[in-house]
């Protein structure tokens, strides 16, 4: 039977056959020797998923000082049914990503159609023609249980998998740079021996090049210049391949804006990029509890942080949205607790702060629940056969990426407390943890499993037309601070769902005048961290009293003339 992969406005893509392969090589084959006799350096990344399609084509928009093009890429994906589309969509020069950032589509157009410096394939021999291997393949960590992130296990399948073959193709001279965020220890401790065993069984007695450079990729607005224009971190496993990989990234990376920083040893530069991420879960996670504090005392969390702000050593403290997802925020922690005992042999205990913050991260979406059964509750609904609109399926502003987004939580509780979801989202028009739940992220590991009731989520569908989605809706719930749900007008919001609803504020989307103006117009307003709403429907309420007086007496005096 043919297997086919869709992509995700629908077209089908036949997977490739056996006698595919034979002609896929001929033809990179060919492209590489006109593009050697051009000097220009083989670079075959590996993984063309969020990370690895735009860092393929920075690496293949690279220009010496003459403005010469100087590294040819080729972007290798598996062709498996969920991944092998972005192959066809990147080869005619399309992003298999959707992001915000105006650079993404141009840069890959000018790389395909241009410069000529950018081809992809599901070839694995393309390994055999590079100088350099880029690894951007994932490596997960997955969790048993909701909120123990302790219950869980590093899967290092994939990148297992694909060390070993790429140590069965390259060539001894050929760099690999791991860019996957890993367990730190993985490049000297699993890494470099499964690729010496391979490299030995070849009769090859150097040892690979491995290095490890992490991404800091922030998908979005400033998506290029987030792998570009950004500061580095790099360790060789030995001095030839550090050296190597310095020279690499300096060619492609802005190194000159943006110094790098080399260490001694792969797993510091492993650890340095788990330690960042998981301070940046632990100061989203300390903050769930003032949230709750705020919410519990009339205090408006987001102007109180704002106030912070200002004051420089504590600029970045930022407000958590409904869960902190993302690909990275949510596992990495993970992956350096598991490392500690199942890389480095302690027994001992001795993380507190990581796990900790993670499980709060990975289980804050749920209150949002709450304050949508409450803000019901207010107006007299029950929340069970509720019609409720999500705005917002993925996990952060102005991106496609639905990856363990807080969003997906409030749809599955809503959802087993008997309410009926509606979700919109410009940015994505598959919300495959939902509908596929049953096979994606695995089979194994879907949310759906920590939730009952859940079976019909496989047949919603993320709705485009915003004024459909709100038509009759009991509740709206802004998860995602996507620019178009930030200018919204509340009585157009009303008008279009027919009539007053509850509001559910996730990220401090709502200004003052406009909660008010919900309140005006009869809805029911409530917010993560806003415990000053009450405040503004008192004022509301004493308001009406007052005209309402004022109308009183009005009629009372004309009864009397
Ligand atoms: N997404 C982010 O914002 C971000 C930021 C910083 C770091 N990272 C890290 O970068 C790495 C990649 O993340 P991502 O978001 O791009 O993941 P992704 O799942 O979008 O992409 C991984 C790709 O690798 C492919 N792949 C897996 N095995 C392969 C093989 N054997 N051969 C060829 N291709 C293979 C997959 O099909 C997929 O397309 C992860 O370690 C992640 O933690 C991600």
């Amino acid at each position: 039977m043919k297997q086919y992969s869709i992509c995700p406005d629908g077209e089908k893509f036949k997977l490739p056959e056996p006698d595919d392969y034979e002609k896929e090589y001929e033809r990179l084959k060919h492209i590489v020797q006109d593009q050697r006799k051009l000097g220009r350096e083989i670079v075959v990344v590996m993984g063309v998923g969020f990370v690895g399609a735009v860092m393929a084509a920075v690496v293949a928009d690279t220009e010496d000082e003459d403005g010469n093009t100087t590294k040819f890429v080729i972007g290798m994906q598996r062709p498996s049914t969920r991944s092998y589309w972005k192959i066809h969509m990147l080869n005619r020069g399309l992003p298999p990503v959707q992001a915000e950032d105006p650079e993404v589509a141009p840069m890959i157009h000018r790389c395909v159609n241009e410069k000529k410096s950018l081809t992809a394939t599901f070839t694995y021999d393309a390994l055999k023609l590079a100088d350099v291997v880029v690894v951007d393949v994932q490596c997960d960590y997955l969790k048993e249980s909701l909120g123990n992130v302790r219950d869980g296990r590093t899967d290092m399948n994939a990148l297992e998998k694909s060390l070993e073959i790429i140590a069965e193709h390259i060539s001894p001279e050929t760099l690999v740079l791991i860019e996957t965020t890993v367990a730190p220890g993985t490049t000297e401790q699993v890494a470099y021996p499964i690729m010496r065993k391979v490299f030995r069984k070849r009769g090859i007695e150097k040892d690979p090049l491995l290095a490890h450079s992490f991404e800091r990729v922030m998908p979005g607005k400033h998506y290029v210049a987030s792998i570009r224009d950004f500061w580095r971190v790099c360790s060789g496993i030995n001095e030839e391949a550090g050296n190597r990989v310095v020279k690499f990234l300096e060619e492609v990376i802005n190194t000159k804006e943006y110094p790098m920083t080399v260490l001694n040893r792969p797993i510091e530069s492993e650890t340095a990029k788990i330690i960042e991420n998981s301070f940046r879960a632990t100061i989203l996670a300390f903050l769930d509890e003032w949230s709750l504090f705020a919410e519990r005392n009339g205090v408006d969390l987001i102007k109180v942080l704002e106030a912070i702000r200002v004051r420089p050593t504590h600029s970045n403290i930022i407000f958590p949205g409904p869960g902190i997802g993302g690909y990275c925020l949510p596992k990495d922690g993970g992956l350096g607790v598991w490392a500690y005992r199942h890389i480095h042999g302690f027994e001992d205990d001795i993380f507190k702060i990581t796990p900790l913050a993670i499980d709060i991260n990975d289980t804050r979406a749920l209150h949002v629940a709450q304050l949508t059964r409450d803000a019901l509750r207010n107006m007299s609904r029950p929340l069970a056969a509720a019609e409720i609109l999500l705005l917002g399926a993925s996990y952060r502003e102005d991106v496609g990426d639905t990856r363990y987004s807080g969003s997906e939580l409030v749809v599955r509780r809503l959802t087993e407390m008997g309410a009926e979801l509606r979700v919109h989202d410009p940015y994505v028009q598959h919300w495959w943890e939902i509908e596929k739940q049953d096979e994606y992220p695995s089979s194994t590991h879907s949310l759906k499993r920590f939730f009952r009731s859940q079976d019909k989520l496989s047949d919603l569908r993320v709705e485009q037309d915003l004024k459909q989605a709100l038509s009759g809706t009991d509740a709206v719930i802004f998860a995602v601070r996507h620019k178009h749900y930030l200018d919204l007008n509340p009585d157009s919001v009303v008008e279009m769902a027919g009539g007053p609803l509850a509001i559910i504020d996730c990220f401090g989307i709502l200004d003052d005048d406009k909660i008010k103006r919900y309140f005006e117009l009869g809805c029911e307003v409530k917010g993560l961290g806003r415990g000053h709403v009450k405040r503004i429907k008192d004022q509301v309420r004493a308001e009406r009293e007052e005209m309402l007086l004022a109308l009183g007496a009005k009629h009372g005096t004309d009864s009397v003339t």
